[in-house]
């Protein structure tokens, strides 16, 4: 039976990754079915919504989804970012982005590491009103046990995995008694269960920081909605950029691959969109339904692009995306 695999091409950059990612899957000696379907602001003005449940529907009959991409204009009342909603209704609560070297000159050596994020809860669990005539705002921060246990479990099951030795869990309980508090006091409790993995506790400031002066000493990071986001940006500077930054949000149900960075408006129809981030998410996507040889197949083919050179501008390199796509093809 093929894998069923849903393309999610979105706004912007989003086309041009996704169908540079399908080329390339489609490249690999794997049976798969692609099925595209609609998200972001095009589908709002094609279909009156950003996130239709047709989408929803065929993420979740999938083996995969593949995401380019969205634009989220600000100023449009009743708009919702159909990114944030879809790892909602989805309940894709882990969101995992790895931060590792690349051969390339930007590139610090000797990273390797992976942030765990929560992906459904905390400052982002969408419950915010205003008061006072507009003139006091308060978004809630929503922190559960249940929340906390099965992302802390993700990250140590993670570490387990691939052998890892330490897991640091970023917190603020200092300051965000209740929410953090509970947050750490579930990781205290997990961390029990695996006794050969020691448990480093940071505060998020000194991981802003810590990431900053010494990158290599994370091996896995597991925190809270914001932090994550903010922290796991911070750290794809030291390796490239936001054009080979990827992720994944994984679900008991269902599981979606993207790149970290945006729909990128300026780049749209250029070929300066660099679909490296968008190759290492189909990767991390091989590697989640068991393809682990093309998973490997597929990194060492973009590995070696970026070592000869072979990339787009924000590398360096003079490639467009089409030129990059068939440099990493060849190799495959
Ligand atoms: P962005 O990620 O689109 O761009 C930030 C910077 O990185 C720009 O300088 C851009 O040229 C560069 N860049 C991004 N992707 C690149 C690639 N593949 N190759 C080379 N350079 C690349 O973020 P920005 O500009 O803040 O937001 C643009 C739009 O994207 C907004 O509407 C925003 O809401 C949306 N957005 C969507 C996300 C998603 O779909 N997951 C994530 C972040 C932003
Ligand atoms: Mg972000």
């Amino acid at each position: 039976m093929p894998y069923k695999i849903i393309l999610l091409p979105g706004d912007g950059i989003g086309p041009e990754v996704i169908a540079a990612a399908e080329q390339v899957l489609r490249a690999l000696p794997l049976d798969m079915e692609f099925t595209r379907a609609e998200i972001g602001f095009g589908a709002y003005e094609r279909l009156g919504t950003p996130l239709p449940d047709s989408t929803l529907d065929a993420i979740r009959s999938s083996h995969a989804a593949l995401f380019g991409a969205v634009t989220t204009p600000p100023n449009i009342p009743g708009y919702f970012s159909p990114v944030v909603r879809m790892r909602q209704k989805l309940d894709l609560y882990a969101n995992l982005r790895p931060t590792r070297s690349i051969p390339h000159p930007s590139s610090r050596p000797g990273i390797d590491m992976l942030l765990v994020r929560e992906n459904t809860e905390g400052l982002y669990s969408g419950v915010e009103r205003l008061e006072d005539d507009g003139n006091r705002a308060i978004t809630e921060r929503i922190i559960t046990r249940k929340g906390s246990e099965r992302i802390i479990r993700k990250a140590f099951d993670l570490a387990r995995q691939a052998g890892r030795n330490k897991v640091h869990v970023v917190h603020k309980a200092n300051v965000l008694r209740q929410t953090c508090g509970l947050f750490r006091a579930v990781a205290l409790e997990v961390a029990k269960e695996y006794p050969e993995i020691e448990m480093l506790e940071m505060l998020v400031d000194t991981c802003a920081m810590e990431l900053v002066r010494a990158p290599e000493q994370f091996e896995v990071i597991v925190t809270t909605n914001l932090f994550g986001d903010i922290l796991s940006d911070e750290a794809c500077m030291f390796v490239g950029g936001l054009g080979v930054a990827a992720s994944a949000n994984i679900g008991a149900q269902a599981s979606v691959f993207e790149p970290v960075h945006g729909s990128a408006p300026p780049l749209v129809g250029t070929g300066k969109a660099n679909p490296t981030a968008t190759f290492l998410a189909t990767a991390m996507m091989l590697e989640h339904i068991g393809e682990t040889e093309s998973a490997a197949h597929l990194r060492s083919a973009i590995e070696s692009c970026i070592a000869e050179g072979q990339v787009t501008p924000d590398l360096g390199g003079t490639l467009t995306t089409t030129e990059m796509t068939e440099k990493v093809k060849c190799r495959l």
